[in-house]
């Protein structure tokens, strides 16, 4: 039998929020209905962020609350302080997510905190929430280059990392945000979290503004990484990472790992689908932006 490695949905999150122009509510659940179609087990759909600073995210209660659920699927929010944490509640979010940067000039730029004080804004969230059993995933973002600091030491991703995994994170989501990693940075990057957090904890989170993501992909599947997040459609970028351009787009990341002889529970079919419907929303928000 082959293995298996899972993609972890993350469009109708890290994909929307950086759409411009506005997308309906009913078109994002739709969106989030055709993905649990196409089989994926985790789907990242909501972001309890201030609507000031992420407008596009300002519906994810409603989205939320208006898909269809499946059972044994999980639908995830992002969650950066307590008062995204208990929206997060009240929406009936099945797992959250916290996320922390390895450089400082991007946790400032995308918390208006630095390092130090987003872990005091995530440990209130990881304590409530292991009263309830919600499962919290943690990112850190710029592993390996920042749009505001330049290149980013392994050690300084691996502290992050294991700080995160030690308050309770049960997954790790390594963020190339800016797409411009090489598969190098990446191995090196790896190899220093792997001494800290254990392959089978970690997921791969790459852009593709330099077309290298599928490369990284690569490199952190032959050193044990068996989870990576992708958008369908390629949607995405981050409002406050310059430069960012789309994510992975989940189809190529299908497609390759299909080829690779890995099973992932996708059905092709059906996930080509879902990208026909976020390709037409990203042109919709295009279209809203202008008129
Ligand atoms: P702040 O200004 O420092 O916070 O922002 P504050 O506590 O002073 O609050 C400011 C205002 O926001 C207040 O409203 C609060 O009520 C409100 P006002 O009085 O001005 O009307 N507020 C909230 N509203 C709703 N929900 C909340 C919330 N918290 C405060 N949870 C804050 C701090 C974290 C809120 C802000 O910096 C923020 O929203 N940042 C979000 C940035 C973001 O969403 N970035 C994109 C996601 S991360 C990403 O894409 C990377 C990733 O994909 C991995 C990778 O690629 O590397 C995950
Ligand atoms: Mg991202």
């Amino acid at each position: 039998m082959s293995e298996f490695v899972e993609i972890f949905e993350v469009g109708p999150r890290d994909g929307l929020q950086n759409e411009p122009g506005l997308i309906a509510t009913e078109d994002k659940i739709n969106l989030v209905n055709q993905l649990s179609t196409a089989g994926f087990t985790r789907i990242e759909i909501a972001s309890f962020v201030s609507p000031k600073w992420v407008p596009q995210m300002a519906d994810s209660g409603e989205v939320l609350q208006g898909i269809t659920r499946h059972e044994g699927k999980r639908y995830a929010a992002l969650t950066p302080n307590m008062r995204g944490y208990e929206r997060a509640l009240a929406a009936k979010a099945d797992e959250i997510a916290v996320f922390a940067s390895a450089s400082e000039g991007f946790s400032q730029a995308n918390l208006n905190t630095d390092i130090a004080g987003s872990f005091e804004r995530f440990a209130p969230i990881l304590d409530a929430a292991r009263h309830i059993d919600l499962p919290v995933r943690g990112y850190v973002s710029c592993v390996a280059e920042c749009p505001y600091d330049g290149a980013v030491a392994p050690e300084q991703v691996a502290q992050v990392a294991e700080k995160l995994f030690a308050m309770g994170c049960y997954e790790i989501s390594l963020g190339d945000t800016i797409g411009r990693a090489s598969p190098d940075q990446i191995a090196k990057m790896l190899l220093a979290v792997r001494e800290v957090v254990p392959a089978s904890r970690l997921a791969g989170h790459f852009h593709d503004t330099s077309t290298r993501a599928l490369d990284n992909v690569d490199c952190a599947l032959s050193l044990g990484v068996r989870v990576f997040d992708a958008a369908v459609g390629g949607l995405g970028g981050c409002p406050f990472a310059p430069g960012a351009a789309g994510n992975l787009a989940t189809e190529a990341l299908n497609d390759h790992l299909l080829r690779l002889g890995y099973e992932t529970g996708v059905d092709p079919a059906e996930l080509s689908k879902a990208a026909d419907l976020a390709r037409s929303m990203r042109s919709q928000g295009a279209k809203t932006e202008r008129d």
